[in-house]
């Protein structure tokens, strides 16, 4: 089975409309929309924002559910020259940018006791994908997703995202899941589209453009998933 987890409702909607069979068990009042996405079984659930709700949410969902894949969808800050809002990343790697032990000897971004840094994509997913990502009326990248409590919204801290990290987009999720996978040996994936450029207009762009970015996400991670 095929967990699929995103922050927000409007993350989910092209997904869930989608699915056919679908059934909803709530486990602890929390809502898990179980189903079928072309072809294959999945599960989606809604998080919240940020790195806690995220790995406690997949942390709830591993438990509850086999699975083989989870993958985090929805939308981030472009960082890379050149995109455009609607394009969508697919995750080489995701990298925890607010994870900060340098006092300790660690590299920026290195998770001490586990020691990593990239936490990486389940290479099926970029495989499957580059069959047809030409085909879309938007770009696909592949590069560093970024995570961090904090929504970006200045020049200067995404010039830092993308100086000391290569970042192609940031969100406040998607390294966090990287993590738990990690932990629970389970495939990871993150896949985000774009919403905003994480520079000063940040915050009316995302409004703006949630409903596009969230839905050419959601387009290419169907497609995907009905090509694996
Ligand atoms: N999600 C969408 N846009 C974002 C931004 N600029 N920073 C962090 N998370 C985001």
């Amino acid at each position: 089975m095929i967990g699929i987890i995103a922050s927000m409702e409007e993350e989910l909607n092209y997904i869930k409309e989608s699915m056919e069979d679908v059934k909803i068990k709530n486990i602890n009042n929390t809502d898990y929309v179980i189903g079928n996405l072309h072809g294959k079984d999945v599960v989606v659930v809604r998080c919240f924002t940020g790195k806690v709700y995220m790995a406690l949410t997949a942390q709830k969902l591993i438990d509850n559910f086999d699975l083989d894949l989870i993958i985090n969808c929805g939308v981030a800050g472009g960082l890379k020259d050149g995109m455009h809002i609607g394009d969508v990343v697919l995750a080489t790697n995701a990298i925890q940018s607010d994870m900060d032990v340098r006092g300790l000897g660690y590299e920026i971004g290195q998770v001490p006791d586990i020691e990593i840094k990239d936490f990486k994509q389940y290479e099926k997913i970029n495989e499957t994908a580059k069959e047809f990502v030409q085909n879309y009326d938007f770009k696909v990248y592949f590069g560093n997703i970024m995570t961090a409590d904090k929504f970006v919204s200045s020049k200067e801290d995404k010039e830092y995202l993308i100086e000391q990290f290569d970042g192609y987009c940031t969100d406040m999720e998607t390294a966090s899941l990287g993590e738990v996978c990690y932990v629970n040996k389970i495939n990871f994936a993150g896949i985000r589209g774009i919403s905003d450029s994480a520079d000063e207009g940040a915050n009316t762009d995302f409004r703006e453009n949630l409903k596009k970015a969230s839905d050419n996400c959601a387009i290419l991670l169907c497609d995907i998933i009905k090509a694996m």
